[in-house]
């Protein structure tokens, strides 16, 4: 995808049933604008992905699914696989802070999640970001350094592309605490100086990098105005139709 496209992610976490979450896409369909410069893409729970894959008009919205597990096939009772996917989901979001604090992921399943998407078309946004913790030790920058090395340590720079990364730090995630836009200017920047030593300037140029933890409308237009965030991924906003769209419409004023 162009560089000069804002991502605009709305991850729906375990929220709305079925009904619900068809509702409120329809909802969302009629009051979002398909613009050339904006993507936007939902995260709903993984039932609805098939329905909503026939339910939406591609060009408005894409699908992500929020976690699958990395093997494709097998005596793994309760996943679903990215095989299973492909075609349904055109991305995945892969190390969210919830997945690793709260299932206990480690590196070696999100690099292996990470490598699963690619290998199924499906474009992984590998989510990395320091706990509060981490950030008072000062720690941010080898947190962040240790994360992308876990989850890109077998992608190839043809595969790169295909990757989003999201930079989230963990204490800003649905705690209405916002980061600063020059904290998030930094930690992008040591992101892409990162990609820069693993794959080149060119690569660190040109990796899609998103922000989220507590975007709201009213502080979309901060984030989205820095230079290195190419665009958002949103969480609880996510779920009021209004708030989202106006996120949707700051994305493609600031492009
Ligand atoms: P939030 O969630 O916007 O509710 O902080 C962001 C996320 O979890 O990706």
């Amino acid at each position: 995808m162009a560089k000069d496209k804002k991502l605009i992610v709305a991850n729906f976490k375990m929220n709305l049933n079925m009904h619900e979450t068809s509702l409120y896409v329809k909802e969302l369909a009629d009051m979002v604008k398909v613009h050339r410069d904006v993507e936007v893409v939902l995260a709903p729970t993984t039932l609805t992905l098939q329905s909503l894959s026939l339910q939406v008009n591609h060009r408005q919205f894409k699908l992500a699914v929020q976690n699958f597990y990395w093997r494709d096939s097998g005596a793994f009772t309760g996943e679903v696989s990215a095989p299973q996917l492909r075609g349904i989901a055109q991305y995945a979001l892969v190390g969210h802070s919830e997945r690793r604090h709260i299932f206990h992921e480690h590196e070696k399943d999100i690099r292996a999640k990470v490598q699963a998407a690619v290998r199924n078309d499906i474009r992984p946004i590998l989510c990395v970001g320091e706990t509060a913790s981490e950030r008072a030790e000062g720690e941010t920058h080898s947190v962040l350094h240790d994360q992308l090395i876990g989850g890109l340590i077998n992608i190839t720079s043809e595969d790169l592309e295909k990757v989003v990364i999201a930079y989230e730090p963990v204490w800003a995630i649905g705690t209405g605490r916002n980061a600063m836009p020059s904290d998030v200017t930094a930690a992008i920047r040591a992101i892409r100086n990162q990609i820069k030593h693993l794959y080149g300037a060119a690569h660190a140029e040109s990796v899609q990098v998103l922000y989220g933890g507590s975007v709201k409308a009213e502080s979309a237009a901060d984030y989205l105005a820095l230079s290195d965030v190419d665009g958002l991924l949103v969480g609880g906003a996510s779920l009021d139709a209004r708030a989202f769209t106006e996120i949707i419409n700051k994305a493609h004023k600031a492009s």
